[in-house]
């Protein structure tokens, strides 16, 4: 009994100690980590690939807390229902593999594109199927403008050259201008007053229920990027051309002048359209499949 009596107080100590230790080596971990975010944000500066507008919080939840933005109970008991695919004998599946790569082997990005009309139905057909991208949470966090308007496109045009402008001097710094020569870019882009529709692809950073209270979008960008890529080979299904542009801190202009809320950025513009009669493109090769392919 004596030896716990003294013990007791000893016990008390070094739990005391180790609580001590404990509570130390979490400070250490937090600090050291607020270090490495802060680090993170350095690097982040140093990107001018980066576009302003597009340094958003994109996965933030929508409210601080997110206890506002859960799903309404009608939402919550969503029927499902049965599914099947269509089966194609495994010969059909080669040729079909092969004859939808070699249709998407075809797609360039054309800068120089015609005023030839295009039917408004096949530009409807390509962002229907661009709007059956998988979406985080199936929040379908995207908005495609569709810019036919003659004046419209051109002060579109207007912003971007300006914008472009100032990239080429002094955003993009001297090594990104020198990666681009190859593809004899500028910032003259006349395709944005000759193609007959642009495509202008938001992301909603966030979205709204119907009463108004903020819903969040779970990877907006990755969601939107996807469809993007089914407009592209949608784009390519019909014989039109397009090229993909990421115009550099537009996005604020452009969401303005198109009247766009301020839960969407800038993600991508498209001019889509028929190649012009004189059309030229850089005559770049394709990693072959054992540079991009690792089985294992
Ligand atoms: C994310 C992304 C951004 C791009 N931004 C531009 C751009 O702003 N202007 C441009 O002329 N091309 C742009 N391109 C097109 C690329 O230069 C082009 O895809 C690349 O040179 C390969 O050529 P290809 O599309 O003909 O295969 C972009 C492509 C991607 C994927």
């Amino acid at each position: 009994m004596a030896i716990f009596s003294f013990l007791t107080p000893v016990l008390a100590a070094v739990i005391c100690v180790l609580i001590v230790i404990i509570l130390q080596s979490r400070k250490k971990s937090k600090a050291s980590s607020a270090q490495s975010n802060k680090n993170n944000n350095i690097k982040q500066e140093s990107r001018p690939w980066v576009d302003e507008d597009l340094q958003d919080n994109t996965d933030i939840v929508a409210d601080e807390d997110g206890k506002d933005d859960w799903q309404d109970e009608e939402e919550e008991n969503l029927q499902h229902v049965p599914f099947t695919v269509v089966r194609y004998p495994e010969m059909e599946m080669v040729n079909r593999s092969k004859e939808f790569f070699e249709l998407l082997n075809q797609r360039r990005s054309v800068r120089f594109i015609s005023n030839e009309p295009v039917p408004r139905e096949v530009i409807n057909n390509i962002i229907r199927a661009a709007g059956t991208s998988p979406s985080g949470a199936h929040t379908e966090p995207w908005t495609f403008v569709v810019v036919e308007d003659p004046e419209t496109k051109h002060k579109i045009r207007e912003i971007i050259e300006e914008e472009e402008e100032i990239n080429y001097h002094k955003r993009m710094g001297e090594k990104w201008v020198n990666d681009l020569r190859k593809l004899r870019t500028n910032w003259v882009k006349e395709y944005l007053d000759t193609a007959p529709f642009l495509i202008l692809i938001f992301k909603q950073v966030y979205g709204l229920h119907s009463d108004n209270r903020k819903k969040t979008h779970y990877y907006n960008e990755i969601s939107v990027s996807i469809a993007c890529g089914i407009l592209l080979a949608a784009i390519q299904n019909v014989g039109l051309v397009t090229v993909t542009t990421t115009p550099l801190n537009c996005g604020p202009r452009l969401r303005v002048l198109l009247e766009r809320p301020v839960n969407e950025k800038l993600l991508m513009l498209l001019p889509v359209g028929y190649p012009s009669k004189d059309a030229t493109v850089p005559d770049l090769k394709r990693k072959p499949l054992e540079d991009i392919m690792v089985v294992v």
